[in-house]
């Protein structure tokens, strides 16, 4: 039987099921940094309950997929997964497979119909329902649930018990949803309207993680430039340069990240706040999308080529020594030759340290989808080949302008291809490999002695 429950809790509430102490989960986690976040809530959820986590999906009793719908291949690789865990499924009776996050959140019943073998379909702000969900598709069958306009901030999944994946570094939720309407973008309509957590419960967690141990804390948003506008504090909302710099004020926090600011929106504020907070690295991510005025104009990004190497201007005046790094989609829909060139001469201009590249993937629903003059395939993997090359050759540079320098850096962990090498990141963000064994969350200064095209090698000093 399949009963769908959309936008709302299941009328009948189920009665708790046997314990599941010592049953064992597996997640595993598609796209951005907020589906990796929502994930160490989902992981800490079920740890609360007992369970314990497996080391592969075939040995685990309970499978969570978080999924992304942000470019096609997302869907497509989420429908071949499914299909291989419908075999593992067959063979270990009892099994529960979850489906969480973005695509669940859009696609809500049509993934039971296409994938029966599927017990649970989450969305994105009801993370917090997991465990009564599992109770209710044991007892009932397969079970969707998606909440929309009733989502407050209260479902927020940072309230919940997270098994993060570091000691040393954290993610905070500071606002989910999005209320720009950039026309390639599904976020919008799968995450909903711009929703702020309070300033005072954020600064809490940052406390709390401070407590626990946790040097380094990222802020998620998808526009943390409209930071609070959503909210109201004795007739005013708070802005995200006075956040910055109140998470810059928790003791115990060394390193602060944020991702994304919009670079429409962004202001000097942000910039002093930055520049005047010590734990706040020198580091930003500024995503360009296209270098072309028309395009910019056609995707909806309220700013043009011109006026955006302005603001990396007045970002790199203000704080000495920034890495900045961007996102660039190729072969938005109506993209000339002509525009494409537009971008490359303004990623030549804006010398980007490192640059995440897309090529255009329509996103049913979106405006951009339908707009005319899509491009053919082979002329968007020529311009994206094209693309990749400067920006690896201006990495690589970039790199290289390190040298000599020395720098101070936070150890990940052993490397992945050597464990008698450490990993360690600069406040710029940059990847440093050092000889020897440290252990992770150590803070220790380098001596940036040679360049990759994505690294760089250091030695302590
Ligand atoms: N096609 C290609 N890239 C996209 N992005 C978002 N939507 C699309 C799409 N439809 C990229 C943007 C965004 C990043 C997270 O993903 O560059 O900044
Ligand atoms: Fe998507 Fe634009 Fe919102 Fe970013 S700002 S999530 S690209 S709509």
């Amino acid at each position: 039987m399949t009963e769908s429950v959309l936008l709302g809790m299941p009328s009948r509430k189920p009665q708790r099921v046997a314990s599941r102490v010592g049953k064992s989960y597996f997640v595993r986690t598609y796209g951005c940094q907020m589906n990796e976040h929502d994930s160490e809530r989902i992981s800490g959820l079920l740890e609360s309950d007992g369970m314990v986590p497996a080391s592969a999906p075939e040995s685990a009793d309970v499978v969570i997929l978080n999924t992304c719908t942000i470019r096609e291949n997302a869907d497509m690789k989420l429908y071949g997964y499914l299909g291989s865990l419908k075999a593992v499924k067959d063979e270990h009776p009892g099994m529960q497979i979850l489906v969480g996050g973005c695509m669940a959140q859009r696609d809500r019943e049509a993934i039971l119909e296409r994938a029966g073998w599927v017990d649970v379909v989450f969305g994105t702000h009801n993370t917090h329902r997991v465990l009564d969900l599992l109770d209710h598709s044991e007892e009932w069958g397969p079970v969707a649930e998606v909440w929309d306009e009733t989502t407050s901030v209260e479902d927020m999944p940072s309230m919940l018990p997270a098994n993060r994946d570091s000691d040393h570094s954290a993610w905070v939720t500071i606002t989910i949803g999005c209320n720009n309407s950039c026309t390639f973008c599904i976020v919008p309509m799968v995450r909903g309207r711009e929703i702020s957590r309070r300033p005072s419960d954020i600064i809490n967690e940052v406390k709390q993680l401070a407590g626990e141990g946790v040097v380094e804390v990222t802020l998620l948003g998808q526009n943390v430039n409209s930071y609070g506008r959503d909210l109201d504090l004795n007739g005013r909302s708070p802005i995200f340069a006075d956040l910055l710099r109140r998470v810059g004020e928790v003791e115990g926090i060394r390193r602060i990240r944020y991702t994304s600011p919009h670079p429409k929106d962004i202001k000097e504020d942000v910039m002093y706040a930055m520049a005047e907070s010590a734990a706040v690295c020198e580091q930003l991510h500024f995503p360009l999308q296209s270098g072309s005025d028309s395009i910019l104009a056609a995707m909806h990004r309220g700013y043009n080529g011109e006026r955006f190497l302005e603001k990396l201007e007045m970002a790199r005046r203000i704080i000495p020594d920034l890495a900045v790094s961007t996102d660039i989609i190729v072969g938005f829909p109506g993209e000339t030759e002509q525009d494409f060139q537009d971008t490359l001469d303004v990623v030549a201009a804006a010398r980007f340290d490192s640059a995440f590249t897309f090529q255009y993937s329509p996103r049913p629903g979106t405006p951009a989808a339908t707009m005319p003059g899509h491009i053919e395939k082979a002329v968007i993997q020529e311009r994206f080949e094209r693309l990749v090359a400067l920006q690896n050759a201006i990495t690589f540079e970039k790199n290289m302008e390190q040298v000599g320098k020395t720098e101070e850096v936070l150890v990940e962990g052993p490397s992945k291809k050597n464990p008698l090498v450490a990993t360690a990141r600069t406040r710029g963000n940059r990847p440093v490999h050092v000889d020897g064994k440290f252990d992770a969350g150590r803070f220790m200064s380098v001596e940036i002695i040679r360049a990759a095209p994505h690294n760089l090698f250091g030695v302590v000093v």
